[in-house]
């Protein structure tokens, strides 16, 4: 299927690994001309050099805190224009809430919710005014059913949701083929996921293989999620085909969540 979107510019933030990465691939591939961001630099350079191979658009980088004012400025710098937005950046770590001040409610926030609010205001506006614009939301299976240890992150980022959810229904972005939707992955073999079962095993005091593969077997699917099969999703999503489709909650988790709807 022809997405339909070869030459739009998309800013993809958060995407020199994992389901930035994902996303920022598939749009790569067609045609889509991306500016990624991350805060590392060699990592990030590694991807654009990946994606500059498929021979396709323009592949430009920023490397910088994207839930900064000052990350946010470079990236947006750096992009024409923003035809597709990919909002992504580090989830919150988990812990007990009775350990949590002002602070780490904010960098929650920052992170989960202000930053992907403000790049949405930066941009939105712009986007109806061309009458075609596409903004997908990276947030968590965690918005539809909490994880009770990642508290930070089910606050945060259903603030985010809530607020998409009338923000995509405005008729000024609407009506002028702008859409607005959220993807919430479930588990997804990325270095977060690797990472948070690593910090599982060394507390439990077994082998990492041993607690990968007994959250792997508890899934409907018996495997994780790929940044490949999260990035075609994305892609779809920011197609001239989904025009139809916006201020929506996709859940991608191998059918985890049990229930029926
Ligand atoms: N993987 C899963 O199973 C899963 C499930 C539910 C929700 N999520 C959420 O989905 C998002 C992506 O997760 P992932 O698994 O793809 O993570 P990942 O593999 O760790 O990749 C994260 C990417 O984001 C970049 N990044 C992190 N913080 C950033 C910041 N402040 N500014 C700019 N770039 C930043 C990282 O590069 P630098 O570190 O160099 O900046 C890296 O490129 C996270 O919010 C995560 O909580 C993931």
């Amino acid at each position: 299927m022809d997405l339909g979107i070869e030459g739009k510019w998309a800013l993809v933030c958060a995407a020199s690994k994992g389901l930035g990465k994902g996303c920022a691939a598939a749009l790569a591939r067609e045609g889509v001309n991306v500016v990624i961001t991350a805060r590392g630099d060699e990592a990030l350079q590694a991807t654009a050099a990946e994606l500059r191979a498929f021979g396709r658009g323009e592949v430009r980088t920023v490397a910088g805190d994207i839930t900064t004012a000052a990350g946010r400025a470079a990236a947006l710098a750096a992009c024409p224009q923003v035809d597709i937005l990919v909002n992504n950046a580090g989830g919150p770590p988990p812990g007990d809430f009775r350990d949590w001040g002002r602070e780490e409610w904010i960098a929650a926030l920052d992170a989960n919710m202000l930053a992907p609010i403000a790049l949405m205001k930066a941009t939105v506006d712009a986007m109806a005014q061309r009458g075609f614009g596409r903004v997908v939301n990276i947030t968590s299976g965690a918005v539809k059913a909490p994880i009770e240890s990642l508290g930070l992150s089910n606050g945060a980022r259903s603030g985010l949701t809530g607020f998409v959810a009338g923000l995509a229904r405005q008729t000024r972005l609407a009506g002028r083929n702008v859409t607005i939707n959220n993807l919430l992955p479930g588990p997804f073999d990325t270095d977060r996921l690797r990472k948070n079962v690593e910090a599982g095993a060394q507390r439990q005091g077994r082998p990492f293989e041993s607690v990968w593969d007994q959250r792997r077997l508890a899934l409907p699917t018996q495997r994780f999620g790929t940044p490949e099969e999260f990035g075609a999703v994305c892609a779809f999503l920011c197609s001239v085909h989904a025009g139809y489709i916006t201020g929506q909650n996709w859940l991608l988790d191998g059918g985890s969540y049990p229930g029926t709807f």
